[in-house]
């Protein structure tokens, strides 16, 4: 049944191949992806296998090459280095951020002009977290953990909610925790706001709920990261999450990095 089953998928799959991200070298991925996701069309297969979501997360990782690109996808399955740090980060107007946090030059100018505009409409925002280093990131990953615990089985939930160090995207300075860590946030009015508006200053909602099989990640309404008015604005409209818009359209088999 599963050989029948498998012809008809590489019939079908054959009349993908003109997609600029059908990758060859992936065809029985996507084959065996698409036999346990019998429900998933084939675009999402082809977008999850390239992603990396036919593995097991944190199994097959990739050193980032580009740390200073600002459209860098930084995930489950794409880590950067122990040391990197931007050296071009800059404190945030205290207005916006009473503990002297910093972003990246780009980010830290979108936001403080998101920041005013949400003003001018009498919502006020503040950055709760932006950079964090490899080692800081360490211990907030590990910040819950018992002593009668093992790794792995705090893994297990904390995986859901902090990344692993090299993992998040706190350390490339181009991510900004806003406001409130709660879910609720998303039904307050700086929330809302930041759900609807935050895309005309170059930022995106980096976790949104129902994606959470997508990004590994819990709905964080408060996470924004910051990608240029031009990306955010087309991420905003593809309804995609970032890891598969940048999966699709940012880079491609063969061509590798499409920007820069
Ligand atoms: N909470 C996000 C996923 C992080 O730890 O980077
Ligand atoms: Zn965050």
């Amino acid at each position: 049944m599963q050989d029948i089953l498998r012809e008809r998928y590489r019939a079908e799959l054959s009349r993908m191949s003109m997609l600029p991200y059908y990758d060859i070298s992936k065809r029985e991925q996507y084959i065996e992806y698409k036999l346990k996701n019998e429900q998933c069309t084939w675009v999402d297969v082809i977008t999850y296998v390239n992603i990396g979501l036919h593995e097991d997360c944190y199994k097959v990782v990739q050193r980032i090459t580009d740390p200073y690109s600002l459209k860098i996808l930084v995930n489950k399955y794409n880590k950067l280095g122990e040391t990197f740090m931007p050296k071009d980060m800059e404190t945030i107007d205290e207005k916006y951020n009473p503990e002297g946090l910093l972003l990246r030059h780009d980010a830290r100018i979108a936001f403080e002009e998101m920041c005013r505009a949400a003003e001018r409409e009498g919502i006020h925002l503040e950055a709760i977290s932006t950079f964090r280093s490899f080692y800081y990131q360490w211990k907030i990953y590990l910040k819950d953990i018992t002593p009668v615990q093992s790794i792995e089985e705090y893994s297990v939930q904390r995986d859901k909610v902090s990344a692993r160090p090299g993992h998040s995207e706190h350390q490339t300075g181009l991510a900004v925790d806003i406001n409130d860590l709660e879910q609720t946030f998303e039904n307050t009015e700086e929330g809302k706001w930041l759900a609807l508006s935050a895309f005309n200053y170059g930022f995106i909602l980096r976790y949104p709920k129902w994606k959470e099989k997508i990004t590994g990640y819990n709905f964080e309404p408060w996470h924004y990261r910051y990608l240029g008015k031009e990306l955010s604005q087309s991420i905003f409209y593809s309804d995609l999450t970032y890891d598969e818009f940048y999966s699709r359209y940012l880079i491609q088999p063969n061509k590798g990095i499409l920007y820069e």
